[in-house]
């Protein structure tokens, strides 16, 4: 049995992290050594070193009968800090499973049915003002439209003018340290937006009543546990925020930056969309049409996964592929890196949607077989379909006004190892359809 350090070390620099090369970096190795792979993470609230699980085979493993071994609240909580609290995203069993089917109802396809026309009603009014501005940084509208899109409609809060600040606060506080800055320092200057943040969450959670007219996780968590601790109540609210807009805003930011740059893909998209039903009137039976949007959005989440890596901690001791990795080892998911992989995908470097509309990705296996940009199984994300939904009709009511266009070249949204974010503005202009 090998010892994870006595793998060779790939040893990856803060330009690994900034140009995006991460992901591929890891798949070159794990094809080299096999698919645990020795990383040394650069920078960050979880730098150091790791056990980086790689292949189809390995995330199975690790979101099958390996999820006992792997903590996912020592994972997270270093990344999104303690302060926000846990559920579901950043808690271990047996508190994992019962806070996931407190969730549940929330995004079961009822919910999503009356979600869908509040969807669309936001993404109308987004680009109306994207509309108004014409040349728009792709990160900065994806990550406004997502933020009040969950804030609203997932956790219920009252849609005023206070959503946008609150945006701001929880893209400050969440932003990452920069490469050379001290980590404790870090933690003290994000306490201020914290605390602000905490103060208007609490507000709102104080001010819920458990009426069954009250929208979003919160109040359906509070209706059907009235006894429900305020504080714990505020962790949720916390959790679904950080877990329902960040990741939205990454991937929607690429494929606008992709749209902008394939015409092909802009020309089948936008016939697509030319035929969604008019705005406010989006149903789950029209959306579940967009056959072509879905390949497309899939395609940008294998090449651009919002989690690059999903983080755990090793609980014990255990054995994976022939490398014993010991208790408190950092243990990294690789979705980017096994999305690259040609042994699940044909010419992975590829952008290629085409391979998520047919049967067979070239592999003996359907192309969604290797795919984890959701992660999978019992911690499959519970907010897949709602984020599909919200990504699918800001592009359909984008795409019938104003067609993304003409990025500026060399722009990379992918910055980090573990979550992905672009670290400057992607510019990208729209040109209305006369
Ligand atoms: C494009 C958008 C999104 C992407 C790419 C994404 C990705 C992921 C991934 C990879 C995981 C698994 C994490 C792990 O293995 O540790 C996850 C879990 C989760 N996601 Fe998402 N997510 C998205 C949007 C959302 C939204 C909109 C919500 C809620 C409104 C949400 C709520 C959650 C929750 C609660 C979990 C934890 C599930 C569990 O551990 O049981 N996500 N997501």
């Amino acid at each position: 049995m090998t010892a994870v350090d006595d793998l060779p070390l790939l040893d990856l620099s803060p330009a690994d992290e900034r140009d995006g090369s991460v992901a591929s970096r890891v798949a070159r190795a794990s094809v080299e050594h096999g698919p645990v792979v020795h990383v040394r993470v650069p920078s960050g609230l979880l730098a150091g070193r790791c056990a980086c699980l790689a292949g189809r085979d390995a995330l199975e493993f690790a979101y099958g009968e390996g999820r006992d071994v792997l903590s996912s609240a020592l994972g997270w909580r270093p990344l999104i800090g303690r302060r926000f609290g846990s559920a579901v995203l950043n808690s271990d069993e047996p508190a994992h499973r019962r806070e996931r089917r407190a969730w549940a109802p929330g995004f079961a396809t009822v919910a999503l049915e009356r979600a869908a026309p509040a969807i669309d009603t936001i993404a109308v009014h987004h680009v109306d003002r994207w509309m108004a501005m014409r040349s728009v940084d792709a990160y900065a509208i994806a990550r406004d439209f997502a933020f009040h899109v969950a804030a609203t409609v997932a956790a219920g809060l009252p849609d005023d003018s206070r959503i946008g600040e609150l945006g701001r606060l929880f893209a400050q506080a969440l932003a990452p340290p920069a490469v050379d800055h001290d980590v404790a320092a870090h933690h003290v200057e994000v306490r201020p937006l914290r605390d602000a943040i905490e103060r208007t969450l609490a507000a709102h959670v104080a001010a819920l009543s458990g009426s069954g007219l009250e929208p979003g996780i919160p109040a359906l968590l509070l209706r059907n546990e009235p006894s429900i601790d305020r504080a714990k109540l505020l962790e949720h609210l916390n959790i679904l925020l950080v877990a329902g807009h960040e990741t939205t805003a990454t991937l929607l930011a690429w494929a606008l930056l992709r749209i902008a740059s394939q015409p092909r893909w802009r020309t089948r998209l936008g016939r697509e969309a030319a035929a969604f039903p008019a705005s406010g009137t989006a149903t789950l039976e029209a959306l579940g049409r967009l056959r072509e949007h879905d390949a497309f959005l899939a395609e940008v989440g294998r090449l651009h996964p919002p989690v690059v890596h999903a983080p755990r901690v090793a609980t014990r001791d255990f054995d994976y592929a022939g490398v014993r990795i010991n208790a408190g080892t950092t243990v990294a998911l690789g979705i980017g890196a096994t999305h690259l992989l040609a042994a699940h995908y044909a010419d992975p470097g590829r952008f290629l949607p085409e391979r998520f509309l047919g049967e067979d990705c070239g592999r003996g296996t359907t192309a969604g077989d290797a795919l984890f940009t959701f992660g999978r199984g019992a911690r499959l994300c519970l907010g897949m379909r709602f984020a599909q939904i919200t990504m699918k009709l800001a592009l359909v009511r984008l795409l019938r006004r104003a067609p993304p266009r003409t990025p500026a070249p060399g722009q990379c949204v992918h910055a980090g190892f573990w979550n992905a974010r672009p670290h400057g503005a992607l510019a990208i202009t729209l040109a209305p359809l006369a």
